[in-house]
């Protein structure tokens, strides 16, 4: 089995049986902010993308690169589908032109063409990723390897029990804005910072003992930042609270722990993986290019400086009305939130700034009051302030995942009060009707005694069997059926049995029926 490295979580594996090319990313993602490290841009994308499976691990824009993939891979290939809750990763491939998927069930082994074994384990929690997130774990005639991407799933041991993985590939390194864009003493900032790399290895380590792969592969970042508002977040200054440490110093980290079995994969770097052995080329000196990679980044910025400057001159759109738009999109979710927005249980407010810096508007969610409107001089949650052209930009394009757009940028900075909070994060992530149902129906069933309802003379489970919808919201009863009006939905109350797909059964009775009805 032959692994070429092809920058960032994406690689091509080759076996007799097929090749799959996993998470293509080349375009700068989230606002121009991240490009991926080292450049892979003048790979041959032709001949990569001319492959017989393609594998998107998931939304998030440095691993689904739409232009890439529509112009580079080839549509005659199978895409390996996760699991997920929602079919947005489908259909935004098929609308890129892919036609031909293989649904995967996640955790279950599947055999294609030639003996080729897949796995997909798909996270579906509000926290992972952009609600979805996954690894792929392939066989081929006794070589196992596990890309496991930037997923964080409890433990291994699916993998581990499907027999000796002998490549490992997984994430090191920081992938998130924090803590860099709190507004904290730079001493504070940077002894957070060092925590975060510590925790991050600390946490790779602990999955890599958990396998005991043969060869161990760093992927899936650092991303580089190139434009020169964003220069300082590169791990060039020796800084160490800086949390994009490189594979390079992944190398020497892991060294520390007794180990020696960890590749480093460059762009265009290929792996042959046996049982016993696994032999490596390089289009360059590993450590020469490391040693470089001040100048390299350079250079690189240099190549992308007009890509930059043309995604700016898209953002601005100032005839939005920021207050009106923001109202429209959000007030409707505030409404129907009940996890997520007592979860957050304050205002957060947005800054907004002209490209200078001054904050020319300034706007509050009012998470308890379920409103959009001008901040009034009060206490706040959370306080992010970012230009407000990004905003407009958001608004334009009716984005629905600011994590995966605004946040992950970096272009902004925060404050807030008391500890970390997932719900504020997980909220700007859902802002669409479904996406939303779906994290408040989880963090709903997390609950032991989940809930039930009664509505024209049933008693059954307050979340929808499909994608969790509030069905005091969306449950119409008539005679035994219940219709939830988001997907429409149908179920035999009488039975529980679903009437629009297999599965999906929604616990019900007549009320009456019920003791405690
Ligand atoms: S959430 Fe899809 S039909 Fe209810």
């Amino acid at each position: 089995m032959q692994i070429t490295g092809t920058g960032h979580a994406s690689m091509r594996i080759d076996t007799p049986a097929g090749s799959i090319l996993c998470d293509p990313w080349v375009n700068p993602a989230y606002f121009a902010s991240w490009f991926p490290f080292p450049d892979n841009s003048q790979l041959d994308w032709e001949t990569l993308g001319d492959c017989d499976y393609l594998y998107v691990s998931h939304l998030h824009r440095d691993h689904f690169d739409a232009a890439h993939l529509k112009r580079f891979v080839s549509k005659k290939a199978t895409v390996l589908l996760p699991e997920y809750p929602t079919s947005q990763l489908e259909d935004e491939l098929r609308e890129l032109g892919f036609t031909r998927f293989f649904k995967t069930v996640s955790d279950e082994v599947h055999e294609l063409d030639g003996g080729l074994k897949i796995m997909i384990q798909a996270l579906t929690s509000p926290t992972d990723g952009p609600i979805g997130d996954s690894s792929l774990w392939v066989e081929h005639d006794g070589i196992r390897v596990l890309n496991q991407n930037d997923a964080r799933p409890t433990d291994l041991s699916t993998f581990a029990a499907l027999g000796h993985v002998h490549a490992h590939m997984l994430q090191f390194s920081g992938a998130i804005w924090y803590p860099m864009v709190y507004e904290l003493p730079s001493v504070a900032k940077t002894a957070f910072g060092k925590q975060k790399r510590e925790r991050q290895f600390d946490r790779t380590f602990r999955y890599i003992d958990d396998l005991n792969a043969s060869w161990v592969f760093p992927i899936a970042g650092p991303p580089c930042f190139l434009d020169d508002q964003l220069w300082h977040l590169n791990d060039i200054f020796g800084d160490e609270g800086n949390i994009f440490p490189d594979q390079s110093e992944f190398i020497s980290e892991y060294a520390k722990v007794g180990k020696t079995n960890g590749v480093v994969l460059l762009p265009g770097s290929v792996a042959t993986i046996g049982q016993t052995d696994c032999a490596t080329t390089h289009p360059t000196d590993v450590g020469a290019f490391f040693a470089q990679k001040e100048n390299h980044l350079k250079a690189y910025a240099e190549r992308q400086r007009i890509v930059i400057e043309r995604e700016k001159a898209s953002w601005s759109h100032p005839e939005i009305d920021v207050l009106a738009g923001m109202k429209a999109q959000i007030e409707p979710l505030l409404e129907e939130s009940v996890y997520l927005a007592k979860g957050v249980g304050g205002p957060v407010r947005f800054d907004l700034t002209d490209p200078d810096g001054v904050v020319v508007e300034s706007i509050v969610v009012d998470f308890p009051g379920k409103e959009v409107r001008i901040y009034d001089d009060e206490k706040v949650r959370y306080r992010f302030q970012t230009e407000r052209r990004l905003i407009e930009h958001l608004l334009h394009i009716g984005e629905g995942d600011w994590v995966n757009s605004l946040f992950l940028s970096c272009r902004f900075t925060a404050a807030r009060i008391g500890q970390y909070n997932e719900f504020v994060y997980a909220f700007f992530k859902c802002l669409s009707e479904e996406r939303l149902q779906y994290a408040e129906g989880w963090y709903e069933s997390q609950r032991p005694d989940a809930e039930d309802i009664t509505i024209g003379g049933w008693t059954f489970q307050r979340r929808c069997a499909h994608l969790k919808a509030d069905l005091t919201r969306f449950g119409i009863v008539e005679g035994n059926q219940l219709t939830c009006q988001l997907h429409g939905w149908k179920w035999d109350l009488a039975s529980g049995r679903c009437l629009t797909a297999v599965g999906h059964e929604l616990r019900s009775a007549a009320a009456e029926a019920r003791p405690d009805a």
